[in-house]
Parts: C-alpha cells; structure tokens; sequence
C-alpha cells in the first residue's frame, strides 16, 4: 500500500486551513480511515484528533464552513463535534487515557499522536492519516493495522487485558467487528475478551444492545453469537440463549442443541430478510425451548407449548434489552407465538378454515411469518426438507387464493360493538363480545361470508338465542 491516500471529503481543506491557521498538527483517525482502506469513504462520521485543542480546532473549522454553523462542545471530556456535508465531523485533542478501575471515566492528559493511537481499540481503528497541508495524505500505521486489514485480524495496539479493561465495551465491539468485517480475532486478543468478560457488567445495556443489533444485522451473525458464547459474554449479557446450548440423550434419543439450530435458523433469516425484528423473533422463537423440555417414553423428547411460554418471554427480555416495548416488541411476540403454526398445517388436510384463522392472526406479518417458517426448516435430512418446503409452496397458494376470496389479512368486524348496542338497547356489557367472536368465528371457519348482511342476520340469531331483544333495526 502506498505511503499516501487519497483524501477527497469536502471538509478535509478547510480543517488543512483551521489547522496551519491554528498551528496544529492534526489527523484523520478511527473508522472512516479503516473504511477508506478498505473499501473506500462509507462512514457518515469523520473522527480528526489534533495535537492540541480538539475544541479550539472544531470552532475555527466551522467559523471557515459558516459562521453560523453550530459546534457541540463537551468540555469535560475535550471533545467537539458539528453536522457538515451531510457528515458528523468530530474531534478531539491527542491524549494519554488511564482508567479509573470501577468506571469506564477516564482521567485525560494531553499526549501525542503515538499515545493516542496506542488507546484506541483495535489496530484497525489506530490507522491515522495526516491532513497539514506539508503531509497531507500520509499514512501513520505505527501498529500495522494496514497488515491486519489485509490479513482479516482483530487485535488491540497494546496488551488487551488494559485496552479491555479500560473500557469493556471493547469486548463487544471486538467481536462487532469480527462479525460485520468477517475478520478472526487474534489469539491473545480473544483470551483477554474470556479473562476480562465480568467487566462487562459495568457497562450500560443501550450500549450493550447497540452492538448486539450491529452483530445482528450482519450478513452472518451467527459468527457473533459463536464468540459471545465461545468467550463466555452470552451467558452474561443472554442468559436466556445460553441455555438453548446443549443436548440430552435417554433411551439412544436425543435432542438437537438449540443453540446451534437457532443461529441456523437466525442465519437462514438473514439470507431472505434484512429486518432486524425478524432477524430477533428468529432468535427468541425457540427460547422457551429449555423450561419445556419433557422426555416421553413413547414420543421422545417434547417442548410442549414453548410458543406460547417464549411469547410470553419476549417482554421482560426486550424490557432488560431496553429494546422498542411498542411495535417491534409485538411483532417478535406475534411471531414467536405463531412460528409452528404454518408447519401444523401441513401435516394434516389443509382446511380454509385453518388458513383463515392463520391469516387472522398472523395479518400483514404473514409473509414474515413464512420467512421464519422456511428459515426453520434446519433438518439435515434432505427429502424431509423437500417435503416441508413443497409444503409451505402449498400453504402460501392456499393463502393467495384465500386472501383474495375473503380479505381476511386486515380483518375489520363487519358489525361494531355500537350497532350491536344500538340494536338490542343495551349498554357496554359481557353479550356484545360473544356476539362480536361468534361473528368472527363464522367468518373464519366459512360458514358466513365476510360481509355486512350476512354478519347482521348472524347478530340477529345471536342475540335472540342470548335472550336480548330487537329494539331497533331491520329484522
Ligand atoms: N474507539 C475506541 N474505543 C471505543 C470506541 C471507539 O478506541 N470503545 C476509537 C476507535 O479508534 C474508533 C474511534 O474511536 O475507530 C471512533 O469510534 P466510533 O465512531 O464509535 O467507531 P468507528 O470505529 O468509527 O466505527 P463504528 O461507527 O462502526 O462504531
């Protein structure tokens, strides 16, 4: 690689003449100069650290940009930043770190270049490139982070045991990388990762969570949750999905280890989709797979109704993941709760009743629903996957037709709970729901059509037959 890159971001001449005018020697550090020498400029942020004021250099590089532009500044920690060319620019003063040992505040003293780079991270992320106008595009690599670019290696630029205990996020952001990057952590590196991983506990969950997603919306995250388990983070951080590892064997028969299958099933997602609450209603679908756990002489092993328990799940895990408790929350839960569904119905007739209900529940998700589904399919019997997927084909046809028969998928009751009020004169009370659910049954199991009339001839019948009266209406 040559000793000089090519920098072409827009704001790279005004900090060249914040920095001549302020006589600072400053560089462009951290993850877009990993980015760029990978694969050229993606980052949407810009890291610069100046040996000096990183707060003076931001103040005197918007005042070039606009006068009026707005620069955050946070003292305590000598950083600043502003939103320039759609980019987040920050900086910050080179500087020495030393971290208390029960908090991640560090006490900061001004340092070189060399000091700052040996407290960053990873190699990767220690790469700086000068931008005074004398150096402008050469590359300071003092801990061969090009070389492990190159060679697809995670490794800290000093001992790993202070870089991780120093901060131990780090921990997480290692095996981030790893995963996102599909590069190996070294040897050292990853022992240090087991040795430190307690440490973990002392940082927030949001950020815990925030690389957690970065792992799961990789290409393969199962890469991830192998070394979180491997290094012993998961048991820590996913208590829950640490128990799914594991096998048991009584009479010859035993079960699969459902870890594995569910970062099957989790990578098998990610193929198909790229929706993060998919990707999580993968992982959580079998999560209540351990306490349900029976071991029958005549049926071999059961998890009876681990649906319905790990649906029940999903909030406290997402409440303790400080993930969306609204929308996303109900949809990994729908999922979770409905997962065996489609496969149930090919094992016995297909009814349209069966495929009503389905749609019934599952609504706009279904097409998801049938992602997971498919996703799920892990057996490593080749004809036992070919019947089951030749199945689903037939499932999702039978869904087509119907929901283009009945429009079932957006279910609205054709009778309100006002019309049925107003019919029989009654007030908000226990008889307007069985009629609304009887209604609702006979849509789905067929026996009436999804539309006005025949909804209100039913109500009619029901009421009678639940001794109220007509008061209103046509009979
Ligand atoms: N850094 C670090 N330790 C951390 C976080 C960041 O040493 N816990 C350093 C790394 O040098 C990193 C740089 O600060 O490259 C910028 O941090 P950040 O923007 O969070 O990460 P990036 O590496 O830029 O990548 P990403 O945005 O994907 O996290």
């Amino acid at each position: 690689m040559s000793n000089h890159i090519h920098l072409d971001h827009p704001i790279f001449p005004y900090i060249t003449q914040a920095a001549s005018e302020l006589g600072v020697d400053t560089y462009v550090v951290g993850g877009y100069v990993r980015d760029l020498l990978m694969h050229g400029p993606t980052k949407k942020d810009i890291d610069f650290v100046c040996i000096g004021s990183g707060i003076e250099l931001a103040e005197k590089t918007a005042s070039l940009i606009d006068p009026k532009l707005k620069v955050h500044t946070f003292k305590n920690y000598g950083t600043a930043m502003f939103h320039a060319f759609d980019t987040d620019i920050e900086f910050v003063g080179a500087r020495k770190e030393s971290y208390q040992r029960d908090s991640r505040n560090p006490i900061v003293e001004n340092g070189s270049l060399e000091d700052d780079q040996n407290r960053r991270d990873f190699t990767i992320n220690a790469i700086a490139i000068a931008v005074n106008k004398e150096n402008f595009g050469s590359l300071i690599d003092p801990f061969n982070g090009i070389a492990d670019i190159e060679k697809g290696i995670i490794r800290t630029p000093q001992d790993a045991h202070i870089t991780f205990s120093d901060d131990p996020l780090r921990m997480l952001r290692a095996i981030r990388f790893a995963t996102v990057l599909q590069f190996s952590i070294e040897q050292q590196t990853l022992e240090a990762i087991h040795k430190n991983k307690e440490r973990i506990k002392i940082i927030s969950q949001e950020r815990i969570t925030e690389e957690l997603n970065k792992i799961i919306l990789s290409k393969n995250p199962s890469i991830g949750f192998n070394l979180l388990f491997d290094t012993g983070l998961l048991a820590i951080i996913f208590p829950e999905m640490q128990a799914l590892h594991g096998t048991e064997t009584i009479n010859d028969l035993s079960h699969k280890d459902n870890f594995y299958h569910t970062l099957k099933v989790l990578d098998n997602v990610c193929e198909m989709s790229d929706n993060l609450w998919l990707r999580w209603s993968a992982i959580l679908h079998d999560i209540a797979k351990p306490p349900t756990k029976r071991f029958d002489p005549r049926h071999g092993w059961t998890f009876h109704g681990h649906e319905f328990l790990g649906s029940k799940w999903v909030p406290g895990i997402f409440k303790r993941m400080k993930l969306p408790l609204d929308a996303p929350m109900r949809y990994v839960q729908k999922l979770v709760l409905l997962h065996l569904r489609p496969i149930s119905l090919t094992k016995e007739n297909i009814t349209d009743a069966a495929i009503r209900r389905l749609l019934f529940e599952a609504g706009d998700d279904i097409d998801d629903l049938m992602i997971l589904c498919r996703a799920d399919i892990t057996s490593k019997n080749k004809m036992k996957v070919k019947r089951y997927l030749e199945n689903f084909d037939i499932v999702e046809k039978k869904i087509v037709e119907i929901e283009e028969k009945d429009h079932i998928r957006n279910f609205q009751p054709p009778i309100s709970g006002e019309l049925i009020m107003e019919t029989f004169g009654i007030k908000p009370s226990k008889p307007i729901g069985e009629i609304k659910n009887c209604i609702k049954d006979a849509i789905l199991d067929g026996d009436i059509k999804n539309d006005f009339d025949e909804a209100y001839q039913l109500m009619l019948e029901k009421g009678k037959s639940l001794g109220l009266i007509q008061v209103h209406g046509n009979s």
